[in-house]
């Protein structure tokens, strides 16, 4: 169902919802809803496609009539940032919201990816970071989003490979200071070594369209994970069986881990994620 978002409504449940463009596709509000079922906490969660022209004034309405907090997803991400008040530090650090908290009329923006991400990583799918070889593909606003948590796990390096180098390099530049991250292109990664962790952060395969990523960063102990998720198997996930990875794991853990740290912030209880990821008969 996508709620209207210019429509006037106040209700004495506490509202939350998300608001992307387009957004119909969505999964948060099916995730709430368990959280909150098996939490017992009382809320609605709305799905509110909102164009990037109307995004002002959809936010400012949300608050003014009563919501609580929001998601805010694909393209609005970085935008939303000029609405907050006060924001987290990783929010900062990642130039993105996931995240709005409407608190003391203020408005709070966070950013639950990267901590989402890394939920899935190591805790539901047991992997260490500490001292692993870590390649990162695409250099966009998912990737600015995660390789500061990613840095924090201490892994050995962390390479950022892009189709064009000058975006991977401002993002390795930009994070230097916290770890041992550098940029290339990928027709040039360098393979001398294996990559323990491989995650795609290209918006390839939302466009349906398979970059030449490159096969021999792959081998039988690498680790691959996609953070776009699909019914289907992602090209990501079919390029990395195909080349012989360890496993291949599309983003579903980490869509409902996020949810999970944002649902936290607006209701004080952090939900079980486990019930959730089977109840939406996905295998993590
Ligand atoms: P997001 O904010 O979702 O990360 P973005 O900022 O548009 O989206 O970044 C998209 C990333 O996917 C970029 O790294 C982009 O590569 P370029 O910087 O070279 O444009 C990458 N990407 C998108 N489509 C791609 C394709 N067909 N092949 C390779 N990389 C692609």
């Amino acid at each position: 169902m996508t709620v209207d978002s210019t429509a006037e409504t106040t209700t004495t449940i506490d509202r939350y919802g998300v608001m992307g463009y387009p957004v119909s596709h969505s999964r948060s509000p099916v995730i709430h809803r368990l959280f909150a079922l098996q939490t017992g906490e009382p809320l609605q969660y709305e799905l509110l496609q909102v164009s990037p022209e109307k995004l002002e004034v959809a936010v400012r309405q949300f608050q003014r009539t009563g919501g609580k907090g929001l998601n805010i997803t694909v393209p609005h991400k970085s935008e939303v940032t000029r609405l907050v008040d006060q924001m987290s530090e990783r929010a900062a650090t990642a130039g993105a919201v996931n995240t709005l908290v409407f608190k003391g009329g203020e408005v709070h923006g966070d950013n639950t990816d990267g901590i989402g991400l890394l939920r899935d990583l190591a805790v539901n799918l047991g992997l260490t970071l500490q001292d692993a070889n870590i390649l990162v593909l695409g250099a966009g606003g998912a990737t600015r989003g995660i390789i500061g948590p990613l840095l924090e796990m201490q892994p050995a390096s962390l390479r950022i490979a892009n189709r064009s180098l000058e975006k991977a390099q401002t993002l390795a530049d930009h994070f230097s200071r916290s770890g041992p991250v550098s940029a290339c292109q990928f027709s040039v990664v360098p393979v001398d070594k294996p990559y323990d962790l491989i995650i795609n952060a290209t918006s390839a395969g939302l466009k349906g369209e398979a970059p030449p990523y490159p096969s021999a960063a792959v081998s039988e102990a690498t680790f691959c994970y996609d953070l776009s998720y699909g019914l289907k198997p992602t090209p990501f996930s079919v390029w990395a069986r195909d080349a012989g990875a360890l496993q291949s794991v599309m983003g579903w853990g980490m869509l409902v881990e996020q949810a999970a740290e944002s649902f936290k912030l607006w209701r004080g209880v952090r939900p079980e994620t486990g019930p959730v990821l089977k109840q939406m008969s996905i295998t993590a």
